[in-house]
């Protein structure tokens, strides 16, 4: 193994206009800058412009660079909103669009809705484990009536800062470990 940093994508899982996920995938990537113990970076799913899984050719570049982006990283945070007590339709298509490039990766999950999007975050465990990615326990949830005003614009508590930082140790140890597996 080298002594490169390890890279660590943070995803945002919403492709709305409108959506809040930036403001979020911001503030963790503060937090994780702060640490200098890997090169973090904010993976936004909408600049891919995924096909929908199986009604393209299969060869649209956008598809090969978000297997590229996701190859290129030992580790993800994914940012997750809850839609209808789930993820995304958009993360899950985005999830479904690579294979290898997650195996034996390890992940955190940040995520936020009326009960701290904790039903989405449920949802998205059971497909990494699919997917051969190893998400860690620790998970920050993120209130939208204490978290946000109107539900528009971010102003995280400060007792979240604890949380992200145990979830950032827990992922940059597995994504450390899992690299020797690969
Ligand atoms: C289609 C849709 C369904 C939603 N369903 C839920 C839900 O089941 N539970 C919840 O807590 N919030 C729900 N919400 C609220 C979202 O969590 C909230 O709008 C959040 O800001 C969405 O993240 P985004 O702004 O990054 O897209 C829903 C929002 C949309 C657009």
């Amino acid at each position: 193994m080298t002594n490169s940093k390890l890279k660590i994508g943070i995803i945002l899982g919403s492709t709305r206009q409108g959506r809040v996920s930036p403001q979020v995938g911001q503030w963790v990537k503060g937090i994780a800058d702060k640490r200098e113990d890997a090169e973090y970076e904010i993976v936004d799913i909408a600049d891919f412009k995924l096909p929908f899984l199986g009604e393209g050719t299969g060869q649209e570049p956008g598809l090969q660079a978000w297997n590229e982006k996701l190859a290129s990283l030992d580790g993800f945070v994914f940012i997750v909103q809850e839609y209808n007590h789930s993820i995304t339709g958009a993360l899950k298509n985005a999830l479904d669009s690579a294979r290898e490039a997650w195996n034996n990766k390890a992940a955190g999950i940040v995520s936020y809705g009326s009960t701290g999007g904790a039903r989405a975050a449920e949802h998205l465990r059971g497909i990494l484990g699919e997917l051969k990615v190893a998400d860690v326990r620790t998970h920050p949830t993120l209130s939208l009536f204490t978290d946000f005003e109107n539900y528009s614009v971010f102003k995280p508590a400060e007792l979240h800062l604890t949380n992200m930082n145990a979830m950032l140790d827990e992922v940059i140890a597995w994504s450390g470990a899992l690299k020797t597996i690969r």
